[in-house]
């Protein structure tokens, strides 16, 4: 029997609900058919949103989104997404698929999403290709109230006041996408950006910086030390690869054991890059004043067959619900400093939550086994991690040479004194049966409950046809002795545990 010992006394970080927080990009269908199909689509929309989506999303309490890009970001020039649609611009997405951007989906549109989502707009600009004129006057448009050329232009456009917006990205990826720079490079370039993204109107925009890549800890070092008071974040992206090799990163439904361990092998090392990361920014500054983002994260296997490969577009297995759960472990770990993940990305891309079809099929729109699991982690949104003592047993692979942790957990307690316990078996064949000891906490079996998401198969997905191979089922083999919770963790599964 293995044992658990949570101390419900002393609560720690507060685990911030913007690490539940999402990614969207104009690349293959994640805007577009995605998120927004436009007013006169068939497909149920309000102002071109799809309902579908946006009401399964606030389902999962989505709270910040960011936009554009990625990569796109850098390309994007936001003033050709305003005005008459028809006379927007168009361009390639050469990033993506090379296919045509007519800008539909642009600055209003964005800002009328998350106002449906009811969730924070995080927008990134473009520092590789566009200019600090630029990107000062989008903020002097969606933020400024007096008289300006940009806030009458925006008034022009329908849209007499300015919006609000907390969260201002100063580029994506320049150490590649974003312009190839060098740390030093991108630093100064950070400043001269940054002085110019004003606060309007008692809007106070928390200014983020982009950060590594992975294990690129001299990024980090030359970021905090030469721009740190003026940033309020520095993100981190690392994608987890299955295969290791970005030339054929693996299938998204079709792999054996041996793969899917390496994959769980790899998703563990954002721990790793998290704590390195954290350590040099802890030396510039010690009293965690900037937040630490991972605005890109999740598995990234090869395209769908006979998709546009170029459109990121893949299944989602309960592999992925467990990935998605043990990196949600490591960044409520991590909250002290970690104030904000967007899952790469929402609708369609990589690790989506959402996938969607136009065929008319049983359902246009499925959740996939990622979505159940930010939805079971909707409990920890905005609570306090509680501290957890705690030696996972291993999970050995195929031929026994390599170990890694089996048992993933977060413990919180939320502003109602509720605690929920998260605990991830990543084991595809061993159960464990695990005590509880919840120190501090008096338990009555008439207020716990549990729940469970897991499948027959790593491999299970959902689909169109077919969208309950892999959804939330309550659960019951748990039991209260001796003042203790036992409860048996089923191999491959998340479970939640609610004490009231
Ligand atoms: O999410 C897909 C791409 O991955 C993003 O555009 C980019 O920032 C990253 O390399």
């Amino acid at each position: 029997m293995l044992k658990m010992i949570i101390s419900h006394d002393t609560p720690g970080s507060k685990i911030d609900k913007n690490i539940y927080g999402h990614f969207s990009e104009h690349l293959g269908r994640c805007i577009y058919g995605g998120l927004f199909v436009g007013e006169d689509s068939d497909i149920p929309n309000v102002n071109g949103m799809r309902t579908d989506v946006v009401n399964a999303l606030k389902e999962i309490k989505i709270p910040v989104l960011r936009w554009p890009g990625g990569c796109f970001a850098d390309e994007y020039h936001w003033m050709d997404g305003i005005g008459e649609k028809e006379k927007r611009k168009k361009m390639i997405n050469t990033h993506w698929g090379g296919v045509v951007e007519d800008n539909s989906f642009g600055t209003h549109e964005f800002f009328e999403l998350c106002r449906q989502l009811e969730c924070e707009p995080y927008i990134c600009g473009n520092v590789g290709s566009g200019t600090v004129r630029e990107m000062q006057e989008w903020v002097e448009y969606i933020t400024f109230d007096g008289l300006s050329p940009m806030s009458q232009t925006r008034r022009d456009n329908g849209q007499e006041n300015p919006w609000k917006i907390k969260y201002w990205g100063v580029g994506n990826e320049n150490w590649g996408c974003g312009g190839n720079m060098t740390a030093e490079y991108y630093a100064n370039e950070y400043k001269r950006y940054a002085t110019y993204v004003r606060n309007f109107a008692g809007n106070i925009i928390r200014k983020i910086a982009c950060g590594p890549n992975a294990a690129d800890y001299r990024w980090t070092e030359v970021l905090m030390r030469e721009v740190r008071y003026m940033m309020w974040g520095l993100t981190l992206h690392y994608y987890t690869i299955p295969t290791g090799d970005w030339g054929k990163k693996g299938s998204a439904t079709d792999f054996d054991e041996k793969i899917y361990f390496d994959t769980m092998k790899s998703t563990l090392k954002m721990d790793e890059y998290i704590t390195r990361h954290k350590t040099i920014m802890d030396k510039y500054d010690p009293d965690k004043a900037i937040a630490l983002l991972v605005d890109e994260w999740g598995i990234w296997t090869d395209a769908e067959p006979g998709t546009n490969p170029g459109f990121l577009y893949q299944q989602n297995s309960l592999r992925d619900a467990l990935i998605a759960a043990v990196n949600f472990d490591i960044f409520n770990k991590h909250s002290d400093r970690v104030k904000m993940a967007n899952i790469a990305q929402t609708v369609n891309v990589l690790q989506a939550v959402v996938l969607t079809d136009n065929e008319k099929r049983i359902s246009q729109m499925l959740l996939t086994p990622t979505y159940y699991a930010f939805k079971l982690y909707t409990v920890h949104h905005d609570a306090n991690l509680l501290p957890v003592y705690f030696n996972s047993p291993d999970y050995w692979n195929e031929n026994g040479g390599e170990k890694i942790p089996a048992v993933s957990n977060t413990a919180s307690i939320n502003k109602s004194g509720e605690i929920n316990i998260t605990l991830t078996n990543i084991d595809a064949n061993k159960p464990h049966e695990l005590e509880i000891d919840l120190r501090g906490k008096d338990l009555d079996a008439n207020n716990i409950s549990a729940q469970i998401l897991t499948g027959e198969y790593v491999t299970s997905h959902n689909t169109f046809e077919n969208g309950g191979n892999v959804i939330i089922k309550p659960y019951a083999n748990y039991a209260l002795k001796d003042s203790k919770l036992n409860v048996r963790l089923e191999p491959k599964s998340l479970i939640l545990l609610k004490i009231k």
